[in-house]
């Protein structure tokens, strides 16, 4: 069945890939964004269909988003708009508070005005903090170190007691590191594995804080788009919080194999002192959203990293080959 979806930072790195997902499903999307951090150019394979809408806006602007619930009566949201560095929310609290508390709070309240059952809100792993047990699992006490952190968390307990109180469906999806290609490089924060893509491709050495031996789940953004979509589209009632990950952690340093697969003739990798502050290792169970939307990441590693360094089309046929 055909529905209209309503996505917030659908012009983001996620947001562009879950359009394309539910696009390719037939499904009809609205795509809000104000380019804070997104692209336009990430919408280009979006903009050609007929049933995607674009429109530049702020998703804490109530007014405007109230006429685009009053016009479309979305079957549900993925809200995905956001301040999404860590660092400038230390710097810009009240900014991070508007915009991933406040903003969160505003198109919840729409849902409920205009019987949107269905809101998927984009955690993240960062709520667990430094010191969790690993595997994170959903029923540890949360930790949040940042302000970003905070307002994610302080967000996902503000949905799920709306989805007490009223009929809403707030689905939190606590991202680990997601990678793939549209990540922007260009923030020293960004993503590691888009930064070191960078480096390579500009014949420069990969920079390693510490001895590499950091793990990370990383998760590509093809199965993170598959996993809000889905999350979009069951029917059956699943609020609560999940962990989207592979479960697996992966060494830089054995990211870094890979990539030398990739760039055999790259200069030798330089490593410096660590950073403080950094996670040493970060892994997610993936058992609660497997047991309830039966998703399970797809993308192996390898396979993931040459679709980040080559694009989708040249790295779906080196696999292939
Ligand atoms: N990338 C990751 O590894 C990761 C991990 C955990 C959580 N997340 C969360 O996933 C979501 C998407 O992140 P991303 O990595 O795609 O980042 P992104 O910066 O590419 O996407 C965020 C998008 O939101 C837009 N935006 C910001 N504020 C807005 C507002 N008020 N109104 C309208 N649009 C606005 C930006 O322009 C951007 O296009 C965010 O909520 C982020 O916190 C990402």
């Amino acid at each position: 069945m055909t529905q209209t979806f309503l996505v917030t930072g659908a012009a983001g790195f996620i947001g562009s890939h879950s359009v394309e997902w539910l696009l390719a499903r037939n499904q009809r999307v609205v795509g809000v964004d104000n380019l804070r951090t997104g692209r336009l150019e990430n919408l280009e394979v979006a903009r050609s269909s007929r049933a995607f809408e674009w429109v530049l806006a702020d998703a804490c602007d109530e007014a405007v988003m109230r006429a685009l619930f009053e016009q479309h009566r979305f079957a549900g949201v993925l809200h995905l708009a956001a301040l999404v560095s860590v660092p400038e929310s230390f710097r810009e609290p009240a900014l991070n508070y508007r915009l991933n508390l406040a903003a969160a709070d505003c198109i919840a309240r729409l849902c409920l005005e205009f019987k949107c059952k269905r809101l998927v809100f984009a955690s993240s792993a960062a709520v667990y903090g430094t010191y969790a047990t690993l595997p994170n699992q959903e029923s540890a006490i949360p930790q949040p170190q940042s302000p970003y952190a905070a307002a994610k968390l302080a967000a996902e307990v503000m949905l799920l007691g709306y989805a007490a109180s009223y009929a809403l469906e707030a689905v939190c999806l606590r991202y680990f590191n997601v990678y793939g290609p549209r990540q922007d490089p260009s923030s020293p924060y960004s993503g590691v594995l888009s930064i070191f893509t960078d480096r390579f491709q500009g014949g420069l050495p990969a920079i390693v804080y510490g001895d590499g031996e950091q793990t990370r789940d990383f998760i590509s953004v093809r199965d993170v788009a598959r996993a809000n979509g889905e999350a979009l589209i069951q029917t059956h009632a699943m609020a609560d919080c999940y962990n989207v990950c592979t479960g697996c952690g992966i060494s830089l340093n054995q990211v870094l194999t890979v990539y030398r697969g990739l760039f055999p003739d790259a200069p030798p990798d330089e490593y410096t002192t660590a950073r403080i502050g950094d996670i040493r290792h970060s892994r997610g169970n993936p058992e609660k959203l497997r047991n309830i939307l039966g998703f399970s990441a797809q993308i192996p590693f390898k396979q993931g990293l040459h679709e980040l360094v080559l694009g989708e089309r040249a790295a779906n046929s080196e696999i292939r080959a």
